[in-house]
């Protein structure tokens, strides 16, 4: 069977049902309904269901897809109108059919996305340690991901294999765009027009082609911070990161810092945080390297700068007891909407 007909035949059942549904005017006949449609044995859904084992062997996995969505389309419906009988007001005699003493029908609201509130959370907990939003594009260019931030050509990171590039090449068919793979492109933008002090944060999603799993995702938030000044030192990196660390977490958090390499901050360190018992890389960070410093037209001998970028999906996880970052993006709302 064509994958077309398969998918008009279960779109035309899924109508039907709906109608049905909405119409039946009590318990009863809405049971007729869900037998007639919906039953186990001899259901018309089962019937359709069968049609499956006909189609192309080639278009199972999109007439299987469409097949679950409409399945569990037509149990939300039938459970919305079982709700809806349910919560009729009872058969007074009143004509209106109106029962005052009911109590009313809550809607239920939407939310915003948990990555969403710990961004706003963690904007609020920066900005009283002085640090303003500055925002940057995801489409970069390879001078922001990689060249200022002391990224030579031939640098491993900036492998094909471990970024998204854009098809649009220059003349000389190398890749002219991808989608940033760090916020710290954003320290670049933010040190070519400003002058020192500089103070400020960055958050917004990356990229990257991780495979996900519980700490992974090819697609995630990072939050960014650099201050440039004169006489900024590591002891005031550490200093912020664990204030930042108690504020937000508010419970009894130990930070760790690791030694490790960026090639735009020197000394460099990766950020850990303590979750029950073990510790979890929240993000890397250091003192902003002279070269740097030196792209962007600042005089290292003047100023000094730290900087850090850390992973926001682990953050919001830790700070929930999320053990899968996965769950984030699932749009499942029965998990959404207990944040
Ligand atoms: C960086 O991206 C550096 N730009 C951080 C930095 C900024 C260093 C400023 C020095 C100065 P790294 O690749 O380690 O570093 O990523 C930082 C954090 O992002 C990780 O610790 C982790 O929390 C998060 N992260 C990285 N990859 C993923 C991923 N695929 N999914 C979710 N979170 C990720």
């Amino acid at each position: 069977m064509a994958l077309s007909d398969f998918l008009a035949e279960l779109d035309a059942l899924a109508r039907e049902a709906t109608t049905a549904m909405e119409a039946a005017s009590d318990d009863e006949s809405l049971e007729a309904v869900r037998v007639e449609f919906l039953g186990a044995k001899s259901g018309r859904f089962k019937h359709v269901q069968k049609g499956l084992g006909k189609v192309d062997k080639a278009d199972k996995p999109a007439a299987g897809k469409r097949l679950n969505e409409v399945k569990n389309h037509l149990a939300a419906a039938l459970e919305s109108a079982q709700a809806q009988l349910a919560n009729r007001p009872a058969e007074t005699g009143d004509s209106s059919g109106f029962d005052p003493t009911l109590p009313g029908l809550r809607p239920r609201l939407g939310h915003l996305h948990p990555i969403t509130q710990t961004i706003a959370e963690l904007t609020d907990i920066m900005g009283r340690l002085g640090f303003t939003v500055t925002e940057g594009p995801e489409v970069e260019d390879l001078w922001h991901n990689f060249e200022a931030l002391n990224i030579p050509l031939e640098h491993p990171a900036r492998d094909p294999l471990d970024n998204f590039y854009l098809a649009t090449a220059a003349a000389d068919g190398s890749p002219k765009w991808l989608m940033r793979s760090q916020t710290s492109t954003v320290q670049i933008r933010v040190m070519e027009k400003t002058k020192p002090p500089v103070r400020i944060i960055s958050l917004g999603r990356v990229y990257r082609p991780d495979t996900a799993d519980a700490t992974h995702y090819p697609m995630f938030h990072q939050i960014e911070g650099l201050l440039v000044d004169r006489h900024v030192t590591m002891a005031d990196l550490k200093s912020i990161l664990r204030l930042f660390a108690t504020s937000f977490f508010e419970d009894d958090v130990h930070i760790r810092f690791r030694p490790s390499f960026f090639p735009f901050t020197e000394p460099s360190v990766e950020v850990d945080m303590s979750w029950e018992g073990r510790w979890i890389e929240m993000g890397g960070a250091g003192m902003v390297d002279p070269n740097v410093l030196r792209a962007v037209g600042y005089d290292p001998e003047e100023v000094t700068g730290l900087a850090f970028g850390l992973g926001i999906e682990r953050i919001c996880a830790r700070r929930h007891g999320v053990s899968d970052i996965r769950e984030f993006y699932k749009n499942d709302v029965r998990f959404l909407h207990q944040f």
